[in-house]
């Protein structure tokens, strides 16, 4: 299995095209593992069992190829192919605990659904015992050697969605920066993406963290420009930018 690390705590399992399947975040604390996106091949159902359930999970939208492995299928489904004996009959990877969007909750039935700012961080350090949590003004923090922020983010490409900021510095954004398709045309939420722009703005990570890209890791101010530059398309007339 293909792991690319991009810095000593910080990694990540490619996606890919056949299955489709997101990238698979991979944060290492030093009492857990945080894991943003669970994917859909076979190589990332693997990885995940491996970690014996050392290992919290934040999944960034509802979408299969990134929930794959928390969900169960029947064949028929959408995404089972004819020989896909792996998803019929796996033993679902363990975690410690599992963070989602609201939207997604309707998918995967258990998991702490994270509508407010969240931070989790540094779990082992300033005398906190193995798992303490500081929770204040509807955030949660955790600390584990590395800080990592659990964000919902106004999107055009699903409902409820999550990012994860780590460290301040990098920003796993899953599919958020993508559009969707409206009738058959793709199209970008002119509000959700001006939200979305506001965010990424206020947040101090640099880097940003894109599934899917064949450039996963991208400068903020890049990714700010594309989205800025989608946003000066829209039309007082429309609820919607067509790309
Ligand atoms: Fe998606």
């Amino acid at each position: 299995m293909q792991e690319i690390r991009l810095t000593d705590r910080i990694s990540y399992i490619p996606a890919c095209e056949k299955p489709l399947s997101s990238d698979v975040g991979i944060v290492r604390g030093d009492h857990f593992t945080y894991i943003f996106d669970v994917g859909s091949t076979p190589q990332t159902l693997e990885y995940l069992q491996g970690l014996h359930g050392l290992c919290d999970i934040v999944i960034s939208h509802f979408h299969g190829d990134h929930t794959w492995w928390l969900t169960s299928h029947k064949k028929g489904d959408e995404g089972v192919e004819e020989t896909d004996e792996i998803s019929l009959n796996y033993e679902r990877p363990a975690f410690h605990r599992l963070y989602i969007g609201s939207y997604t909750k309707k998918y995967i039935a258990d998991g702490e659904v994270i509508s407010a700012p969240t931070i989790i961080s540094n779990r082992s350090g300033m005398n906190s015992s193995a798992d303490e949590r500081i929770i204040s003004a509807g955030s949660l923090d955790i600390y584990d050697g590395v800080k990592i922020s659990v964000i919902p983010v106004p999107n055009s490409h699903s409902k409820g969605a999550l990012m994860m900021m780590v460290d301040d510095e990098y920003v796993f954004m899953g599919d958020a920066t993508y559009c969707t398709a409206k009738g058959g045309v793709q199209v970008y939420n002119a509000q959700l993406l001006e939200e979305e722009i506001r965010l990424l703005k206020a947040i101090p990570a640099g880097t940003c963290l894109i599934s899917h890209d064949r450039r996963f890791a991208r400068d903020k101010r890049v990714v700010l420009r594309q989205l800025e530059a989608v946003y000066a398309k829209r039309h007082s007339d429309s609820p919607y930018i067509e790309v």
